[in-house]
């Protein structure tokens, strides 16, 4: 019999715990072209779509100097992301992988991050580009990108994960 649970072969999903440790607000949602998910880009670099940060009235203020920085860092909530794979099997990949070792949206706080380049306000909305959500997408926090401390120009990635600790399964 097939598996039914919607799992690629090789994905392990755990019982979540019962309670939740902290609470957050949604200070907005994210107006973007993609309807679905399936429609998105995979990450903000593969698109050059203009979307918009629409920050809710009373987080509005918050909203004060941000344009003094070229680009921003959003963070947004997957509101349609599994959260309880520990292992994933990302499409077209040969085995599986550690929840924490990809970008998937699929994690057990489906907290999405992207740098975007700020294009314009326009009140308590944002132009931007370089996002990869579907409209709709609740918005968590923005913060300035600052090249100096958040750019690592010398950061590798290493596929097969042997840069030590555990080799992926
Ligand atoms: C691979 S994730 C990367 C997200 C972010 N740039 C990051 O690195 O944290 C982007 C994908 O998430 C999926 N996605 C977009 N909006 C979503 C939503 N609201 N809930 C769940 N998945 C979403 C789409 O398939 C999109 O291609």
């Amino acid at each position: 019999m097939g598996d039914t649970s919607g799992h690629r072969p090789g994905e392990v999903a755990i019982p979540l715990p019962g309670s939740f440790d902290a609470g957050l607000y949604f200070i907005g949602r994210i107006r973007t072209p993609w309807a679905t998910r399936s429609a998105c880009p995979k990450n903000g670099r593969q698109t050059e779509a203009t979307c918009t940060l629409d920050v809710d009235a009373p987080f509005a203020e918050g909203l004060q100097n941000v344009e003094g920085a070229s680009h921003l860092i959003v963070l947004y909530w997957m509101d349609e992301a599994a959260r309880d794979l520990v292992l994933q099997r990302p499409r077209h990949a040969e085995g599986s992988r550690g929840t924490f070792s990809l970008r998937s949206p699929a994690r057990p706080n489906p907290i999405a991050l992207s740098v975007v380049e700020l294009l314009d306000r326009d009140g308590a909305s944002l132009r931007v580009r370089g996002l990869d959500c579907r409209d709709g997408t609740p918005l968590l926090d923005i913060k300035p990108y600052y090249a100096t401390t958040d750019s690592r120009p010398d950061a590798t990635i290493d596929r097969a994960g042997t840069r030590g600790g555990d080799s992926p399964a």
